[in-house]
């Protein structure tokens, strides 16, 4: 396989229900990542362009599930499976999906924005 032109690692982190913090698995990041593998799949990218892997967590969980775009260097925040095929046309198209990219905020969990609830309905 060749090297990707792009690599989305997707937070799939789960801490113990309960847990203040949460984490993107609570939030959907699972799903979100299988989906984004199927649809890069179907788009024909994910045996060139872009692969879609999984990561441990990234440090922002406030903000999750979030997805890191490398090389590129950036963050896709409060993600949901709905997003995936506005991310997929923009990776085929060499563009981002500016609404979903983490402001610099975001990477503060004191000024970041208002997190997703997760699976049992938690913020
Ligand atoms: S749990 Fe996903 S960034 Fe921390």
């Amino acid at each position: 396989m060749p090297q990707r032109k792009r690599y989305l690692f997707v937070c799939v982190n789960r801490r113990p229900d309960g847990t203040p913090k949460g984490s993107c698995a609570q939030r959907g990041s699972v799903e979100l990542h299988a989906a984004l593998k199927d649809a890069l799949k179907d788009r024909g990218l994910a045996k060139t362009e872009v692969r879609a892997c999984t990561s441990s967590c990234l440090d922002v969980c406030w903000a999750g599930p979030v997805v890191a775009v490398e090389p590129d260097g950036y963050f896709y925040g409060r993600v949901t499976t709905e997003d995936v095929p506005a991310i997929v046309e923009a990776l085929a198209a060499d563009t981002r999906v500016e609404r979903l990219v983490l402001p610099s905020n975001d990477f503060d969990e004191k000024t970041a924005g208002p997190a997703l609830p997760t699976e049992g309905g938690q913020p």
